[in-house]
């Protein structure tokens, strides 16, 4: 049986005190044992979450260095530089930094390498953009970023990890998909993972990400291969995120 994990990205979003005043919110919210909760906030604030999060929410980064260890990186941080800050997850692959800092499938597959090996889950990020789902390749884009991963992590890395599935088209748009297309993404994304080892994909927690809100959650959650939710806009408000959390709940 696989545990739901609702997972917050705060992206680029909130100053020290919006910080402050959101961790404080989110301390006091009641959780559910069933479910695994995750934030990851931006870089800065990665301690202050650390410490402020006692109520068994979990602390991510965004993104991390595509070489681990130490030396000259310039402006980078190092997947063990963020495990010794408290962290135990990091997002690679989202839709965002594929664009805007042009990162390809062999970059990620590296941040997802440096990730495990400084003991961190990565969440890998997969999805296709609105042409590509028009020309009727969603599933053929999201199977070849997966591959590209499994290609240099091998597959029982994946034991280790969690996939999100965002289509690009619905990340920040108000777009959700329905939850037929996502649970039919969903099923193709396990699949890929089953060619390779059955006893993993059946383990593989496999996150909706792309508009998730209080209103759509239970929906989506409640299909056959959505583990829970990437949730960015939506986990900027405690009470909305505390709500899709129990949304996800059992
Ligand atoms: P959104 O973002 O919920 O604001 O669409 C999701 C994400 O990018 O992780």
């Amino acid at each position: 049986m696989r545990r739901p994990l609702v997972a917050g990205n705060w992206k680029m979003n909130g100053s020290r005190q919006e910080v402050s005043d959101l961790l404080g919110r989110l301390a006091g919210l009641e959780l559910q044992q069933s479910v695994d909760v995750a934030v990851f906030p931006g870089t800065l604030y990665l301690e202050r979450a650390v410490a402020g999060l006692k109520n068994n929410i979990a602390v991510g980064a965004q993104d991390c260095a595509i070489r681990d260890g130490h030396g000259a990186m310039t402006g980078e941080t190092s997947a063990t530089q963020l495990r010794d800050a408290g962290c135990v997850m990091v997002l690679v692959g989202h839709s965002e930094r594929r664009e805007l800092q042009a990162e390809s499938d062999e970059v990620v597959a590296e941040k997802f390498v440096a990730a495990q090996a400084a003991g961190l889950i990565p969440v890998l990020c997969v999805g296709e953009t609105l042409q590509q789902r028009e020309q009727g390749r969603a599933i053929e884009t999201v199977t070849e970023q997966v591959e590209a991963v499994i290609r240099v992590a091998g597959i029982d890395a994946f034991a280790n990890a969690v996939l999100a599935y965002e289509p690009v088209w619905a990340i920040g748009t108000g777009l959700t998909a329905t939850s037929e297309q996502a649970q039919q993404v969903h099923e193709a994304l396990r699949g890929v993972i089953a060619c390779h080892s059955a006893s993993v994909a059946r383990e593989l927690r496999i996150l909706y990400g792309g508009s998730v809100k209080a209103d759509n959650a239970s929906e989506l959650f409640a299909q056959k291969d959505i583990d829970g939710g990437l949730v960015g806009g939506a986990s900027l408000d405690a009470d909305e995120f505390g709500a899709i959390i129990r949304a996800a709940g059992i």
